[in-house]
């Protein structure tokens, strides 16, 4: 069944009733913050530990180790929420927080109890507006009933929680370029080390949280997190949201089980492909994320299974010493935010490619040179072999660029680029070859540049 039976964080989705305060605690909400509140930090941290969650923002790192990372004598400690959400592809955490606010509120409150967090901040994105409206008046109504401000819910525990609007960068999702929009400075990213767990936000440990992942604490509190494994995979508990875009009869949001494939999501959960046309390509996790052929969709789109390739065996002859069995390429691409775009045989690849580093290369904060004049060169490249414009050399050109760029940079904005580029190059470089004009003498040496793809 893709479609997840339980549903953890979409089950009021749809239902405009859901942001009152009432109709939620109506609906079984606040019950997990109420016990969340008598808990024991340490008890609720090894809880989310057990549900073996994983952030739902990109990199899938699991939640309770993330937690763990936080110094156990830290004076002060804060949790913030990434809401910045601005990946091409994905919509799934404005959903949360339009039709349940609550939810990610209660689960903040049973974070910040794990983390010993007295303050706690929701960066949104700048553009919605009318998210903003609804999330502040669900943390009014939140504040009225005294399940925020101090010794909420008559316990001993304070909490505040302010919202902070971003200005619609998308580098700002990056959680350091985050924590310095959010201290007033520019969002630029820093280096890692140190990770925000330790030296975050005004230098104090900081756990950054993806909304989606967040909106699954209350759950955990309340069912325990053997229940929430239960749902997923053995390495990645509960189970996920999806917002498919593109080619489909039914786009949109959808919570899934770990265990659902590609195809399922496609032919099952979404109704097909538009107009019976055949796909041609799919992007899992947001445009960052490696594009699949067709003949790779039958894997479970959840987090190891899109990193690993079933059709290669590697047997182990020494110790340290790897025997590859060949049969067939590595899929080699992610689950990321959960963004699926599904292109169809009419899609012209080149321009879909061309399109995403347009993205890349507008949104790059300019600090390191690879990211900052490699996309630019990358958006050039493709933009010329789009048009019919391509010179020989031009596909070997973009595979060097990518190559440049892949693993040089301070954040993995430069990654993010370099990817899609290797991947769109590898998989349908026949078409990227067919646009430039007498493409037949510019084929060689490509094979060698994508040797080092993702
Ligand atoms: C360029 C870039 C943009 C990102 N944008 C977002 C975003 O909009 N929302 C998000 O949750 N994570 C985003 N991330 C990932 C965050 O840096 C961070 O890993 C995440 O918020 C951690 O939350 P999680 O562990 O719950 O996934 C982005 C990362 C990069 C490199
Ligand atoms: S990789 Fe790009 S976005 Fe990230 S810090 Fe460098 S220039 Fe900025």
């Amino acid at each position: 069944m893709p479609i997840a039976e339980t549903k953890i964080v979409s089950a009021r989705f749809d239902d405009p009733e859901a942001k009152n305060i009432d109709a939620y605690e109506k609906s079984g909400g606040y019950r997990a913050a109420r016990k969340a509140v008598r808990m024991d930090p340490a008890e609720i941290a090894e809880q989310v530990k057990a549900s073996n969650l994983r952030g739902r923002g990109g990199a899938g790192f699991p939640t309770g180790i993330k937690w763990g990372f936080v110094p156990k004598d830290a004076d002060t400690v804060y949790l913030v929420v990434n809401a910045d959400e601005s990946e091409p592809g994905t919509f799934k955490d404005r959903h949360i927080l339009y039709w349940d606010p609550h939810l990610l509120i209660e689960g903040m409150i049973c974070a910040s109890r794990a983390l010993r967090v007295r303050n706690a901040y929701i960066y949104m994105r700048g553009e919605m507006m009318r998210e903003y409206k609804v999330v502040q008046a669900a943390l009014d109504q939140a504040y009225a009933k005294g399940y925020l401000g101090k010794r909420i819910f008559g316990s001993d525990m304070d909490l505040d929680i302010t919202i902070y609007r971003g200005a619609g960068a998308y580098i700002c999702g990056e959680e350091t370029a985050l924590l310095s929009s959010l201290e007033g400075g520019r969002g630029w990213p820093r280096l890692k080390p140190p990770f925000p767990a330790v030296k975050g936000l005004f230098g104090k440990p900081t756990v950054v949280n993806n909304v989606e992942t967040i909106a699954n604490c209350g759950f955990i509190v309340e069912h325990g997190g053997k229940a929430f494994a239960e749902f997923g995979t053995e390495r990645s508990g509960g189970t996920r949201l999806l917002s498919v875009c593109g080619h489909v009869e039914k786009p949109g949001v959808y919570e899934v089980t770990m265990q659902t494939t590609g195809r399922e999501v496609i032919e099952e959960v979404c109704g097909g492909m538009r107009g019976g046309r055949k796909v041609k390509g799919v992007i899992p996790g947001g445009v960052s994320m490696p594009v699949l052929l067709p003949d790779e969709l039958d894997v479970p789109f959840e987090f190891d299974a899109l990193q690993r390739d079933e059709r290669i065996r590697e047997v182990e002859v020494h110790p340290g010493q790897k025997f590859d069995l060949g049969g067939g390429r590595t899929l080699r691409t992610m689950a990321g935010s959960g963004g699926v775009v599904v292109m169809d045989e009419t899609t012209d690849m080149t321009k879909a490619l061309w399109r995403i580093l347009h993205f890349f290369h507008d949104e790059s904060c300019g600090q390191c040179t690879p990211c900052r004049e490699g996309t630019g060169w990358l958006v050039a490249v493709a933009k010329r072999i789009a048009f019919g414009d391509g010179r020989p050399g031009d596909v070997e050109l973009l595979a060097d660029i990518a190559n440049g760029i892949a693993g040089n940079t301070i954040c993995a904005l430069g990654d993010a680029a370099a990817w899609p580029t290797l991947a769109f190059l590898t998989k349908y470089r026949d078409e990227f070859v067919a646009k430039i004009p007498r493409a037949a003498r510019a084929v060689t040496g490509a094979a060698a540049a994508l040797e080092t793809s993702p």
